[in-house]
């Protein structure tokens, strides 16, 4: 079973303004593809905190929001700051499949990538686009574990 965790970026959430509800909607998606969802974290948009929440060493880290254009969205530069190895065709093909949802899938910034034996990728904030994005990659992503775990 692979290890997973979570990660909430939101100014909103982190201050009690908004409930989260991205977050638990990826833990439940994760649980029931066969996931043991072990952390799950809420942080603020500040690039050294979402980077500081992305050195936990599990086999996925899921994180959602912060992927769009404001000002305050720097989940991708904090995923591509702590990445060795970057994977596009991850947010690639979430980015095909969500453009037959609505083609404003072409402004999520969401990436992708590789922290030793950690995978990490971004979703959009919405619990319906973050739904939509994670089950476009979810069914390959355990093929990609099993060869960075060497299982
Ligand atoms: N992808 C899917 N599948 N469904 C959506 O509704 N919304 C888009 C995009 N991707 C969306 C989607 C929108 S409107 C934005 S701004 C970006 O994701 C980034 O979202 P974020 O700012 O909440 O991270």
């Amino acid at each position: 079973m692979f290890k997973a965790a979570v990660l909430t970026v939101s100014d909103r959430s982190f201050r009690g303004e908004r409930p989260d509800a991205g977050g638990p909607l990826v833990v439940e998606i994760l649980k029931n593809a066969g996931y043991a969802v072990t952390e799950t974290a809420i942080v603020t948009d500040e690039k050294g905190r979402i980077e500081a929440a992305l050195r936990e060493p599990v086999d996925l880290i899921v994180t959602t929001g912060g992927t769009g254009f404001a000002p305050r969205d720097v989940t991708p530069e904090a995923t591509l700051a702590v990445c060795d190895r970057l994977t596009p065709g991850i947010p690639e093909a979430m980015r095909y499949a969500s453009m037959q949802v609505t083609n404003r899938a072409m402004l999520s910034r969401a990436a992708a990538g590789i922290r030793k034996g950690t995978l990490i990728v971004n979703l959009p904030g919405s619990p319906k686009a973050a739904r939509e994005n994670l089950e476009a990659v979810l069914p390959a992503l355990a093929h990609g574990l099993e060869m960075l775990s060497g299982r």
